[in-house]
């Protein structure tokens, strides 16, 4: 009998050996005949309303089959406040305070998966909790333009550093029976003429560089729905994309799940139905009636709609849905995820620059904290991305709680006026606001500061943006300090030195002013729930700050490649599409009206002429040197990089070195693996990301660092072959503290 059981045991273990792996996007094709069995029994109409909203934020099932609803929420940091079902307007509930995640470059300045999968799963359970079926985030293009409206909400400029964290993203988010809707499929990477512009781009770019993050995220995490762009690629619009969604999305990545326009983002019956959208979000126009009269014409077939539905249906059989009576029954926010806030904020923190001044120093007894920005709340604005947080603890209270353990007295003053607009209704600005991005130091606000800075041991000064200057829906028109920060600093560092510089931004900013003017810089972000308190903590320094760099902060926005080529701004500006939707006389145009209004905007064009020379690629490359190079942070502590091993087999590149903590204190260094070719026939940036990891270690500790890069990693989009190809011959592996701070090389052949 033992023998028998042992026997069954083997067989059972050999079989699972050999059983090939299931796809991460098979997985959805689990019910395919209870979903074929359904779809039998639903009439075209009850088919067609799966294919458009049903309110603002959900798209029809079928009651009458026992099909829910499906309910979407923004997304990506922050499962979004209810709104009106006709609209954003918020709807006044009680339970939908949500959990501020910091915003995607500050997670991606974590560099760290574990970082980026435990948000997923904060994000995930909150959806949960409220009932929503599938999180439209996260958001991965990448960061082109310095100026990006939406800089904040993406993720890196680096395709790798961005593929990894959508991935652990998305597995977080599904982890926790919510769908990911990741967006915006692709190459939406400015907002000036969003819904119309046409992103030219050739296809070696177009794979090796902006469909990467999402390419992982799809065939390694399964995602089970994708947002098309609203701008177009090549020619045609996102959401009728036949290369984007039929060829490469389902074709060659084998998406099973289902595809769901941009606001807005649909834009023909016909394009929508042959060329890969699901459902139109928002509107019936093109997704409803016109699908069931083109049938009945015979230019589509019942099949097709079918097709669509499954796709739908093989979702709605993954995630399930939370029965109503459960859901919106508790606060939206949590305990776990507010502290998954924090961990992710305190690793996100960036110090960019140090010449003594932090950690305060224990002689400190008095600071001045001066700006606007210590005080202004970041959970909302923006746009589509905003959370109403439970609560959110500012810079200003984080530092005043902090200094208060520690005997140490905090004095404030704003010290600028903040550049604000309003989203509806009339301007009517508050006394400490501005309608002038640009606009002068005002010389009383100006003269309170000095005189607290004079009086105080040390300033800390908070500058920056906000989210009326980033925001989805525009690009900024530069990226200068606004509201007369750089007068103010060079002030206050004349009237006392001992000056740390705190940057509240989601984007890079021109430093050339204040740079010479702070002995210390720290890149504060848009640090969630609890960004006050994680700042506090590394300013105090209870924690080293260990933060890198998603992006280059070029010396000038000249300098970085789109505008060094003449690429951006657009010459052709016409209008954004979804802001011109909302203007009152588009609103009241008959649907024709609307239609001719659309073909009637100038038709704008983005030339990607810099190819894949995207951020540090074209400044390496080109050799121009940036303010802080893409990768870098500083830390508390000097970290010891031991001698390199390094090889190359048939599975790809192995390196290993033995990590020292050197310092007094725990810390975290992220060691980053860049590639660069020697001696190639193929045309190269001058060195590319290929391998990263964060690791924790505590005073005096040393660890062995393992990094690895696949092989399918190092392959290039050969536009000839029209497939993935892999250059033979020699590279050389750079290992270092960031992009322009290598410590060791070695080559290898592959
Ligand atoms: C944004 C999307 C967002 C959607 C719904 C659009 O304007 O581009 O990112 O998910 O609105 O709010």
């Amino acid at each position: 009998m033992k023998k028998l059981v042992s026997f069954a045991v083997l067989l059972a273990f050999l079989a699972a050996a050999c059983s090939k792996p299931v796809a991460p996007q098979d997985r959805l094709l689990a019910h395919e005949q209870e979903i074929d069995a359904l779809i039998a029994q639903m009439t075209l109409e009850e088919k067609v309303e799966m294919l458009h909203s049903k309110t603002n934020m959900s798209s029809a099932g079928v009651e009458r089959l026992g099909i829910a609803d499906m309910h979407y929420a923004d997304g990506p940091f922050g499962i979004r406040e209810e709104g009106q079902p006709n609209g954003f307007m918020p709807a006044g509930w009680t339970l939908d305070s949500a959990t501020y995640f910091p915003t995607g470059s500050a997670l991606a300045a974590t560099w760290s998966e574990d970082m980026a999968y435990l948000y997923g799963t904060g994000m995930g359970k909150e959806a949960r909790l409220r009932g929503k079926d599938v999180i439209l985030g996260p958001a991965v293009n990448i960061q082109r333009l310095p100026v990006g409206g939406r800089t904040y909400e993406y993720l890196s400029e680096d395709p790798m550093l961005s593929a990894a964290l959508a991935l652990y993203y998305t597995k977080g988010v599904q982890d926790e029976g919510t769908a990911v809707c990741i967006k915006h499929f692709a190459v939406n990477n400015q907002e000036t003429n969003r819904g119309s512009v046409d992103a030219q781009l050739d296809e070696r770019t177009l794979r090796e560089i902006y469909l990467k993050p999402f390419e992982r995220a799809i065939r390694e995490g399964g995602a089970m729905s994708v947002m098309p762009a609203y701008n177009k690629v090549n020619g045609d619009y996102c959401s009728e994309n036949e290369h984007l969604l039929n060829e490469i999305l389902r074709g060659e990545w084998g998406f099973k799940g289902f595809t769901v326009s941009d606001w807005g983002g649909t834009h023909s019956t016909m394009g929508a139905m042959l060329h890969g959208l699901n459902v139109q979000m928002t509107g019936s126009n093109y997704l409803g009636q016109p699908v069931i009269d083109s049938i009945a014409t015979g230019a589509l077939t019942e099949e097709q709609v079918d097709e669509k539905v499954r796709q739908i249906l093989r979702v709605r059989f993954a995630v399930e849905a939370v029965p109503e009576d459960v859901a919106n029954t508790v606060m939206t926010s949590q305990p776990e995820s507010q502290a998954i806030a924090r961990q992710v904020a305190e690793k996100a923190i960036v110090l960019l620059k140090n010449d003594g001044v932090l950690p305060v120093a224990p002689e400190v007894k008095k600071i001045a904290v001066i700006g606007q920005n210590a005080v202004l709340k970041t959970q909302s604005g923006g746009m589509g991305a905003g959370v109403k947080a439970l609560y959110e603890v500012t810079p200003l209270e984080g530092i005043t709680s902090r200094a208060a353990e520690a005997g140490v007295e905090v004095a404030y003053a704003p010290g600028y006026r903040n550049y604000a607009r309003r989203m509806w209704g009339p301007q009517v600005l508050g006394p400490l606001e501005t309608a002038q991005i640009d606009e002068a130091a005002d010389p009383e606000l100006l003269a309170e500061a000095v005189a607290l800075a004079r009086d105080a041991d040390m300033v800390i000064f908070f500058g920056g943006t906000n989210k009326n200057i980033e925001t989805e829906g525009s690009d900024r028109k530069d990226i200068k300090l606004p509201c007369g920060q750089e007068t103010l600093v060079q002030a206050l560092y004349e009237a006392n030195p001992r000056l740390a510089t705190v940057l509240i931004s989601g984007g890079p900013t021109d430093l050339q002013v204040l740079e010479p003017v702070s002995p210390a810089i720290v890149q504060g972000w848009w640090n969630g729930t609890e960004g006050g308190t994680a700042l506090a903590e590394v300013l105090f320094g209870d924690i080293a700050p260990s933060g890198k760099l998603p992006f280059t902060f070029p010396v000038k926005l000249e300098d970085s490649p789109a505008y060094a080529l003449g690429n951006f701004p657009d010459k052709n500006t016409g209008g954004d599409l979804f802001t011109l939707m909302y203007r009152p006389d588009v609103l009241a145009m008959t649907p024709e009206q609307r239609q001719a209004f659309i073909d009637a905007l100038p038709k704008p064009v983005s030339q990607y002429t810099e190819g894949p020379l995207v951020g540090y690629r074209w400044f390496d490359t080109r050799e121009v040197k940036p303010m802080y190079a893409f990768g870098h942070g500083l830390s508390y502590v000097d970290f010891g990089y031991g001698d390199m091993k390094a090889s190359a087999g048939k599975k790809g590149v192995k390196v290993s070195f033995v990590l020292t903590n050197e310092g007094s204190m725990p810390a975290d260094e992220v060691v980053q693996l860049y590639v660069r070719r020697i001696g190639s026939e193929v045309e190269w940036p001058d060195k590319e990301l290929k391998a990263f990891r964060r690791v924790s270690l505590r005073e005096g500790e040393s660890k062995k660092v393992v990094l690895e890069i696949p092989v399918e990693d190092l392959r290039y989009w050969n536009v000839e072959k029209n497939a993935w190809d892999l250059e033979h011959g020699k590279l050389e592996l750079l290992l270092g503290s960031a992009s322009d701070d290598i410590r060791q090389t070695a080559e290898v052949t592959i």
